[in-house]
């Protein structure tokens, strides 16, 4: 048996609880991994507090969507994975755990420069800024607005864009400027005249916007600036982004899954780290037990960067 983080109702983070599971043996397709990180994510909570719904049949729910390990066994029809080798897996449900099964096509190669925690929060936040960037055409020459670019998805998107050769102007709250400017864009800070602030940086025109903070503000200001709606897109706002008619991307009705393209980034992401031109910000590292703080954390909004469990 290992330890596993269940959800044993809907609420808050209290009903976190580790329970002792079976991993059970890799099938077809399949290996076992043995984890030694797994990223932080809002979806995480979002899975328990109600944004998903509360249907009761669910519980208990495991929780975590992505994981650094090393390959303990692998299942029949598994070719280009080996045990011992070190992987990162996204997409990886289930993931605050000691052990887990996740499918061998949803495993990369962790290269040994990227850290674990790196690794662990690599995946998740940097296949949807990629899908985000896809998606409203960032390139060069392209001046870009990013919303929460301190965030965990926006940080990602600010540093692709830089690597596409785009410009990048950043909301951020000021403690981040810094880091925001560390990540080659132009911190504006958000709030009442946010818009005025946004044109005064830009200095002319602002070619696409992303939002990953899902405001109203973020997205009325991107419309306001922004000249083309196609090159709009929030992951975050999804009722106010379909009103607005810009592209609303992930999981959701209406919404852009991508999956193809965030499949496809899981390696693209990891060469970028290799290249130098993308990393990970670690805002603090957890134990499995006290993933409850870390959510506690996260809700606040007191992490700057990922959140990484440690099992
Ligand atoms: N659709 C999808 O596929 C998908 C995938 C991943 C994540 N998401 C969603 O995207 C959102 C962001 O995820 P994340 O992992 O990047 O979260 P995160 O790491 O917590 O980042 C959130 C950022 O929002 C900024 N922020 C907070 N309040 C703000 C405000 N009023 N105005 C502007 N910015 C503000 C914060 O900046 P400061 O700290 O500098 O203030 C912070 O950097 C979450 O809602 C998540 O569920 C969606």
């Amino acid at each position: 048996m290992v330890h596993a983080v269940v959800a044993t109702a809907y609420g808050g983070p209290e009903v976190l609880s580790l329970i002792d599971v079976d991993p059970g043996a890799p099938g077809p397709g399949q290996v076992l991994l043995a984890v030694h990180a797994a990223g932080v994510n809002p979806t995480d909570w979002k899975t328990y507090t109600g944004a998903y719904g509360t249907d009761a049949a669910r519980l208990p729910l495991r929780l975590g969507s992505e994981a650094a390990g090393t390959v303990l066994a692998i299942g029949p029809d598994v070719d280009d994975v080996s045990v011992g080798d070190e992987v990162i897996a996204y997409r990886a449900p289930g993931a605050y755990a000691e052990q887990l099964i996740v499918r061998a096509a949803n495993t990369v190669p962790k290269p040994p420069s990227l850290s674990w925690e790196k690794a662990g929060g690599l995946l998740l936040a940097g296949s949807t800024a990629m899908h985000a960037v896809t998606a409203t055409r960032v390139g060069t020459g392209d001046t870009v607005l990013v919303h929460g670019a301190s965030g965990g998805v926006g940080s990602m998107v600010v540093q692709i864009a830089r690597s596409r050769g785009a410009r990048v102007i950043g909301t951020a709250g000021r403690a981040n400027h810094e880091y925001v400017m560390d990540l080659g864009a132009t911190p504006v800070v958000y709030g009442p005249g946010l818009a005025d602030r946004v044109r005064a940086a830009a200095g002319g025109v602002v070619d696409a916007a992303i939002d990953t903070v899902g405001t109203n503000e973020a997205l009325d200001v991107s419309v306001a600036v922004v000249h083309d709606r196609k090159r709009i897109a929030t992951i975050a706002g999804f009722a106010h982004g379909a009103a607005l008619q810009v592209q609303v991307l992930g999981n959701g009705p209406g919404a852009d899954p991508g999956t193809e393209i965030r499949n496809a980034a899981r390696r693209k992401l990891v060469d970028l780290v290799v290249a130098g031109r993308l990393d990970v910000r670690i805002a603090a590292t957890y134990r499995l037990a006290d993933a409850a703080r870390a959510h506690r954390a996260g809700l606040a909004g007191q992490a700057n960067g990922k959140m990484i469990l440690l099992p």
